[in-house]
């Protein structure tokens, strides 16, 4: 490992002294046990981001490609019904994104979501907190986080509640085999999840094909409003794309919020005497500790960024975990401020430009529903001082994989 890495025990428990030192003195940085460029400042993810001519997304989910290496997961691969199969929208550039944004779009406009999953979301928080309420204590993650994203991507699907232990043992795997940093056992098994995955949404698909329905999956499928039909093979690929990104990085936003409310003496009581400062509550938390700490790029050419000269066809991290903390655009950008004003410099939290996070506008109100009935419902809510919260173990994500709380239950 080189003198300064992400990968060491002290960067994975707390990355962010780590990127200090990367800003101050070597702000765009290879790192040789991870074989990738690491873009520490605002300025240069920006750059990066805006251009999206000059940096390919076609490995933008993985610091390395989880799959290329593994010939027993292509060989999984090879048997999908959907061939040849596609890399689509996060992973596609130039006109075949263009394509694929247009269609979900259109299958799931901002307007349309809020429509569709608002009610959802609003009865489900209250229910998953009915289940808890009077023990006095929860696996926040668990019995909240966890269930609440998994609710609303079972709706897109168009499918029961029951299968969410499925979609969310799929999305796992998906996830776990994305950080690139895995063991081939890890890779086949998302190998061999994508095929149950592609049957579910395929036999989906064909019973929606050519009928006029008006879900998710009949608007992405058939091509509504001006979008391209679709073929299965992109479908597919999108659809595991909302799976993930319906969940996991809002699993993490959630936990990221009640974490802040447990351990910020008096923010409780501040937010509960004026709801309407909620949203720059969301806003602040995704900015000091966005779940996901980095995206990639792939340099389609000779670049100078930051005094270094980088080649054509180098990984680059685009480091938001530190971008959004960046001293030349944020006072104090390591304390969290409640009274920060987030839209003055707006953080990369859900990326920027062409591929600017679609679910934004959902996981946001997710997030201010989830804070506005915890603290509607709870008093006192502080970490379980018997039980640890357990950090997410994946690279790149910040978040937790337990969260045990404890709290009162309010009148
Ligand atoms: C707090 C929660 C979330 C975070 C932090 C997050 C983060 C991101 C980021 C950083 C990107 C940009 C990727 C890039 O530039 O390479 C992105 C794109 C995307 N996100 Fe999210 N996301 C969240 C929630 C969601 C939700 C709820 C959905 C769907 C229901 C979603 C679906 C997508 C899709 C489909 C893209 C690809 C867009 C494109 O490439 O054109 N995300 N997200």
């Amino acid at each position: 490992m080189t003198e300064t890495s992400l990968l060491s025990k002290a960067a994975r428990a707390c990355p962010y002294h780590t990127y200090r030192q990367l800003r101050a003195t070597a702000p765009v940085r290879f790192m040789a046990d991870q074989d990738i460029w690491v873009l520490s400042r605002y300025e240069d993810c920006d750059y990066v981001l805006s251009n999206p001519e000059r940096f390919s997304s076609r490995e933008s989910l993985s610091s390395k490609n989880a799959y290329r290496n593994c010939s027993a997961a292509l060989d999984v691969l090879s048997n999908s019904r959907a061939q040849p199969r596609q890399r689509t929208l996060i992973l596609a550039d130039g006109e075949s994104h263009k394509r694929h944004r247009k269609a979900i779009q259109n299958a799931l406009s901002p307007a349309r979501m809020l429509r569709d999953f608002g009610p959802t979301i609003e009865g489900r928080v209250n229910s998953f907190i009915d289940a808890f309420v009077e023990d006095g204590r929860c696996d926040a993650v668990s019995q909240f986080a966890i269930p609440l994203p998994m609710s609303l991507v079972a709706r897109i699907f168009d499918t029961p509640e029951e299968m969410i232990p499925t979609l969310k043992g799929w999305s796992d795997n998906f996830f776990a085999a994305l950080s690139g940093l895995m063991p081939d056992e890890v890779v086949v098994r998302a190998a061999r999840d994508t095929l149950e995955f592609e049957h579910f949404i395929l036999d989906r698909v064909a019973v929606r094909r050519g009928k006029d329905g008006t879900d998710f999956l009949s608007r992405l499928t058939n091509g509504v409003d001006g979008a391209e039909p679709l073929n299965d093979a992109e479908i597919v690929n999108i659809c595991s794309q909302i799976l993930v990104g319906g969940n996991e990085s809002t699993i993490s936003m959630l936990g990221n919020l009640i974490h802040q409310l447990a351990t910020t003496e008096g923010l409780q009581e501040e937010l509960r005497a004026d709801p309407d400062r909620i949203p720059a509550f969301v806003e602040e938390c995704l900015r000091h500790e966005p779940p996901l700490q980095a995206m990639y790029r792939i340099s389609l050419h000779e670049e100078t960024l930051g005094g270094q000269v980088i080649p054509a066809g180098a990984k680059l991290m685009l480091n938001f975990g530190s971008a959004n903390r960046d001293e030349k655009f944020y006072a104090d950008g390591e304390s969290f401020d409640l009274d920060r004003d987030n839209t003055e410099t707006l953080h990369l939290t859900f990326g920027r430009g062409r591929h600017a996070c679609v679910g934004q506008t959902i996981a946001r109100r997710e997030g201010v529903v989830a804070v506005s009935a915890l603290l509607d419902r709870l008093d006192n809510i502080r970490l379980d001082p018997a039980l640890p919260p357990v950090r997410a173990k994946i690279f790149g994500v910040r978040g937790f994989e337990g969260l045990p709380i404890t709290f009162d239950p309010r009148g």
